[in-house]
């Protein structure tokens, strides 16, 4: 599997938003670079997925603070797609557990999620949010996304 390159036209234009979703992307591609280079591979794949589940827990943490501050109105139904893609990833890291699931295809079904929701909701949120920045900054500093 090819690793997924990040492109502009994902970028949302809300900076934490959009710096968020690249480092996502770069986990995701660390599962892809690790199935397909076993032995090279810098970390495990098992803890590979343990991260993706951590930073997309915080990312989703800091997008939901930031549609509070903002006043977002389509908060419930945003926060409602990332609860279903929480409860997903817990069933789907079971069926890793359980040889059933490779994370090569976890790492596609995210991807291809993650494209997904940028396009469709995502865009929206940030739309929402031009002007705002200097909010967003400031109640973003206390959630810091970790580095990779
Ligand atoms: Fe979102």
């Amino acid at each position: 599997m090819d690793k997924f390159e990040w492109s502009s036209q994902y970028n949302v234009g809300v900076e934490e938003i959009d710096s968020d979703h690249r480092k996502l992307l770069s986990i995701l591609n660390m599962s892809i670079e690790s199935v397909n280079h076993p032995n090279t591979a810098e970390i495990e794949l098992t803890d590979i997925v343990k991260k993706i589940t951590a930073y997309t827990q915080k990312h989703f943490q800091r997008e939901e603070t930031l549609m509070e501050v903002c006043e977002y109105p389509h908060i419930i139904n945003h926060k409602a797609a990332h609860a279903r893609l929480t409860d997903h990833v817990v069933k789907l890291t079971e069926d890793i557990d359980k040889g059933k699931l490779t994370a090569e295809e976890l790492a596609q079904f995210l991807i291809s999620w993650l494209i997904e929701h940028i396009s469709e909701v995502d865009y929206y949120l940030a739309a929402h949010c031009v002007g705002k920045e200097k909010l967003i900054t400031e109640s973003l500093k206390h959630i810091p996304m970790d580095d990779i």
